[in-house]
């Protein structure tokens, strides 16, 4: 409110990153200082699952769109499972111009739009310093998310990190593979050349037995996405993660026109949960490992989906609004509810 106040009485573009940035510096600061205090919530014992050979102590992860490990330390202290960092590019990004991230309420929750356009470091820091992150010692896994204007930029990331990883004793971690990146330049995904992402997956499991997680868009049609699903099928260790952002534009969202690039942007929180549970639906039907992502913000919604046959679950949008979310659900979990 101090910062969206701020930035009203001083003619300034309405921007919640500002917002956001705002909030993660407080919550650092704190973890400082009262850290063991604010935010250590032991997971209750019986909510633990395995998949293939990774342990998560709980089913709850991060899905991929922070990368400050301070941040995921958090996350992960309130109880995450595991983890998937943010989407690592080739080189170094600045992203859209800002504002690029804007709130919204659709079905009367808040919901976020996003437009960041992958800002980051690019692949040669992020491994060279990834070998040395904290977040390894807390025994939780974590996803390394990659994505890519072209095929060409996937191989260059996933060789640079993985032949930097092979250096390290460090074994925790799967891939995940960001193949619906919307808001790039070309505007193009990998998923849409099934080819592509074949000979990619394929070209993975030459060097890596990581397990692997294929994000899809839940923007693409249901025949799409069970062509997906069939190439992910026929390979070891996968997951599919259903799923990223929905596409919205301005006019849809009713935002006003300099409220984000490129005309629109990636909608998140409660109002994909629907297309998140048929996606569920489509990709159980065909016996797949599910990772939930879009909408989860309590146990209930984590039961439904659930129900329709996902096994982990990734939140973005709620670890925003409210990160003491995490324990509530674990709590929740493990009580049965
Ligand atoms: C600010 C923001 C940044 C994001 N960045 C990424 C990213 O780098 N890579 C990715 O795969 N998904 C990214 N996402 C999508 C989320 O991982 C998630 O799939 C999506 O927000 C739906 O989940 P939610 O409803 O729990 O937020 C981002 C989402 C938000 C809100």
């Amino acid at each position: 409110m101090l910062v969206s106040f701020f930035q009203f009485i001083s003619g300034q573009k309405k921007d919640l990153e500002s917002i956001v940035e705002f909030g993660d510096v407080n919550l650092i600061r704190i973890n400082k200082y009262f850290g063991s205090f604010a935010y250590s919530f032991p997971i209750p014992n019986d909510i633990a699952i395995e998949v293939y050979d990774l342990k998560f102590k709980s089913p709850l992860l991060a899905a991929s769109f922070k990368s400050e490990k301070d941040l995921i330390d958090i996350w992960l202290k309130l109880g995450l499972g595991g983890a998937v960092l943010k989407t690592i590019m080739s080189e170094k990004r600045n992203g859209n111009a800002r504002p690029r991230l804007q709130q919204v309420r659709l079905e009367r929750q808040a919901c976020l739009v996003n437009a960041l356009g992958l800002p980051g470091e690019g692949v040669k820091l992020f491994s060279n310093s990834i070998i040395d992150s904290p977040l390894w010692s807390n025994d939780k896994p974590l996803g390394l998310s990659i994505g890519g204007e072209n095929f060409d930029n996937y191989i260059d990331c996933f060789d640079t990190i993985e032949k930097q990883l092979k250096t390290t004793s460090i074994n925790n971690y799967f891939y995940e593979l960001n193949i619906s990146c919307p808001n790039t330049d070309t505007g193009s995904c990998l998923g849409d050349s099934l080819s592509d992402l074949e000979k990619l997956i394929d070209y993975m499991r030459r060097y890596s037995s990581k397990a692997i997680s294929i994000k899809v868009s839940p923007d693409w049609g249901d025949e799409h996405l069970k062509s997906i699903g069939d190439i992910i099928l026929a390979k070891e260790k996968m997951i599919v993660n259903a799923g990223n952002t929905q596409f919205k534009t301005i006019e849809y969202l009713g935002l006003k026109k300099d409220s984000l690039p490129r005309g629109g942007g990636g909608l998140s929180g409660l109002a994909i949960f629907p297309r998140t549970l048929q996606m569920i639906n489509l990709f159980s039907d065909m016996n797949l490992t599910i990772m939930a992502t879009g909408g989860i913000s309590t146990v209930h919604h984590l039961n439904a989906a659930r129900d329709a046959g996902a096994t982990l679950f990734g939140m973005a949008t709620s670890l925003i609004m409210d990160p003491y979310c995490i324990p509530k659900i674990n709590y929740n979990l493990s009580k049965g509810y």
